[in-house]
Order: C-alpha cells, then structure tokens, then sequence
C-alpha cells in the first residue's frame, strides 16, 4: 500500500468523509514508467495497453493516454470511453468474447481487434465481404495450456487456428496480429512458454508480417510483503519479466526485417498497488468465541484479491477504549455471510478507528455492484493534494433505471 498520514485521513475525512478509494497518482505514474522503460529497453517496440475492466476511472484511463498507453477494452461500454477520452481506433484493442455493434466500425478505422471465437470471425468475413474495397484486419486470440490447472474458455483452439486462417484468407481478410491471455498462471515460467508458445506459431504458420503480438496480462504488479509471502511461487520483478519474456522476442526478431509491436496488457499489474481504501470500524462483537469487527463497507468494494488473501492493512486508532482481538473476522454491512475483508487479525481496535486497506486498485469499484448500498466516493492524492474524482452513488443513481409507475 502507498498508504496516509494520520493528517490526511482527518482530512480525506472531514473533506470526503469514509468510507472512500484514494488512488495515488504520481506512484501510479511512475510505476507505468518503469514497466515500459524495462521493457522497451530489451525491446524497443514494446506497448502497454491498459485493460480498462480492471479500473476504468476515467482519470486514470485518461493518464494512460497521456503516458502513450492504448486502451485495451472488451464490450462497446468501454470503447465508448476510450473514444470520448480521445482515442483513435488505432489505439485501441478490442477484445473479448462479445463484441457489440462497434465492430464493424473499428475495423474500418483501422482498429487493434482480436477475435475470440469462430462465429466473430465469420462475422468479420461477410463485413469483408460486403466491402470488398476496404483492407479489414483482425487478429486472433489463441487458446493453448499453460498447466494452470484449469481450460480456458477464451480464444481459439490451437486446432483450429491453420483452419481459421485458411478462412480469412479466403475472404481477403488480412491477420495482423496474434494476441493471448491466461489468468491465474502469473508466475515466470508460465510468461516464458507464452513467449515461446506464440513464437512458435509465428514459425509454424509463417506469420513473419504481423503487425503486433500480444501476450495479454497477468503479471504480478508490485506488492507489500505482506501480501507477497501469501503467494506459493516467487513474485518476479519487472527486469525478470523482461529477461525471461520481452527477451525472446528481442533474440527471435533481432535478424528479422518487421519486428511487430509487442503489447502487454497490464491492469492488475499497472493499478493494484496504487488504490487504497479507506474505512472504519462500527462495532466489535464476540460470537461463540468467534470475534468480528463490523467495518462501514463491503468485501465487494476491495475486489477479488481480499477473498483468496489478506491484504495488506494499517490501524489508525482514535483514542476509544482499545478491545484486544485475536484470530477476528474484519466483515462488511452487507448481510451475507461470506463478507469477510480480512481474516485472523490479531491486534487492538475500537469503534471509529479507521482501517487502510492496500492493493485495492483491480476489479473493485468496477465490480461493486449496488448491492444494500451504493458506492463511496474516490479521490485522487496529486503531489500531496486531494481531489474528487468519482463522487459517491447516489439513492437516485442506483433507482432511475426502474419504472416507477408500475
Ligand atoms: C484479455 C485480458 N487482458 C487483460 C486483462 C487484465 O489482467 P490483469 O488485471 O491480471 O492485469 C484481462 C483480465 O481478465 C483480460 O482478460
């Protein structure tokens, strides 16, 4: 966690009031800068593509663009925000399993797509068809163990990929890209055989023209120690990415006339570390010998990280009578059993005591569903000044979706 001072929480509090996200800017930015320089230093046409799923604040998709990076997204709801943030098609990478109506239109313009499944690609084939003016181009996704226990529904079956070409072809369809992506297999050895794996089908099916190959995300981003050591496999650095991964590509191409773009596309890796949350403690109970503290928010506003791990936590206390806990479930407002933010905590706390929560940045606002509550507010830290940046939902922004009358 980049984490606070007790003065910036009485301020974030008396300003903002708490529960809420702070994402800090100027680590996030640098953090963005020392994955790109490592990588391109091996390989100078390397290019990060922010997945947008991960957190699409559009202050933060907007500083990626600042810094270069492309948007990656996966429905038309974020490629709409790509493109009122100024993107060219370009720029961004469409992909995904269920692309919506803004295909056809980012092909024309020359946009970064990666088709997911057979039926996409012969929907790409009648628009080709239907414009047989037009040079339309995609890439593909592929699909290919990586032994992380567990068959991955998205892409296309190694199989199948001479069969899917032969087909594009066909229609005048030009493969400019070859892009992957596995989740839960963030170690460097699975990042080693992706590189060669992909590498491999460049030599095999003879696709020395392709203008980019992506090996998708799942890096691990930089983490307290707290969190590393509940991982079962060591936590490379950006430079082992780099030398065991970006490293091939800068030998395999390096006699090689088109060396194509090589896109990441970090989330997780990029954002994590740089979102805290902020909340407070409402009530301590002992139940059968169990101990919860009651905080004001929910396991849903910390993402996914805070259900298979602990994450890294700081105590702020307020000065009220101190309850000494031991092995305590730290549990949100929502009335599922299952919302527990934190277990085994072992320490003092009493009520109005603040907690700061690390790591928060992946898959949490954007996954918080108005669930018994909405949603807080985040502000953003910027050269030590706090800023707004998503006020918080409302009773009115959850109900205007419904009819009322009926
Ligand atoms: C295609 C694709 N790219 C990028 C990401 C972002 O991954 P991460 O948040 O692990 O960096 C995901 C996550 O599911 C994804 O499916």
């Amino acid at each position: 966690m980049i984490g606070l001072s007790a003065q910036q929480i009485e301020e974030i509090e008396s300003k903002f009031g708490v529960p809420v996200y702070i994402f800090h800017s100027d680590e996030f930015v640098e953090n963005y800068k020392e994955l790109e320089n490592t990588f391109q230093k091996i390989y100078p046409q390397y290019q990060i593509c922010y997945s947008y799923k991960t957190n699409y604040t559009p202050t933060i998709c907007r500083m990626v663009k600042q810094l270069g990076g492309y948007a990656e997204v996966v429905s038309d709801m974020e490629y709409e925000l790509a493109k009122k943030l100024g993107y060219s098609a370009k720029k961004i990478v469409y992909n995904g399993p269920c692309k919506g109506k803004y295909l056809e239109a980012h092909l024309l313009e020359n946009g970064i797509n990666n088709v997911d499944r057979v039926e996409e690609a012969e929907r790409i084939c009648r628009f080709a068809d239907e414009n047989p003016d037009k040079n339309i181009k995609t890439g593909i996704r592929v699909n290919f163990d990586l032994d992380a226990g567990y068959t991955s529904r998205f892409g296309i079956d190694l199989n199948l990929l001479g069969e899917l070409l032969l087909l594009f072809q066909t229609h005048h369809v030009t493969v400019n890209g070859l892009h992957c992506h596995m989740s839960r297999a963030r170690g460097i050895e699975p990042w080693r055989l992706r590189a060669k794996t992909m590498l491999g089908l460049v030599e095999r099916y003879h696709l020395y023209e392709l203008e980019y190959i992506s090996l998708g995300s799942g890096m691990f981003g930089k983490m307290d120690c707290e969190l590393q050591v509940q991982f079962p496999c060591d936590i490379p650095d950006y430079t082992e990415y780099g030398n065991g991964v970006v490293g091939q590509f800068a030998e395999f191409y390096k006699d090689k006339e088109i060396k194509p773009t090589l896109f990441t596309e970090p989330g997780t890796t990029l954002i994590s570390k740089y979102v805290d949350f902020l909340a407070k403690v409402e009530g301590i109970k002992t139940v059968r010998g169990r101990e919860f503290v009651l905080l004001n928010c929910s396991f849903h506003n910390l993402g996914e990280t805070c259900q298979m791990k602990n994450l890294p936590i700081r105590v702020f206390h307020q000065g009220g009578g101190l309850t000494s806990l031991t092995n305590a479930r730290l549990v949100g407002y929502t009335c599922l059993e299952q919302d527990v933010l934190y277990r085994d905590f072992c320490g003092e706390l009493s009520v109005g005591d603040y907690i700061e929560f690390g790591n928060v940045g992946g898959y949490s606002l954007v996954d918080k569903p108005p669930f018994i509550q909405p949603d807080c507010p985040m502000i953003a830290i910027k050269e030590g000044k706090q800023e707004l940046i998503k006020r918080a939902e409302t009773f009115e922004d959850i109900f205007k979706t419904f009819r009322w009358e009926i």
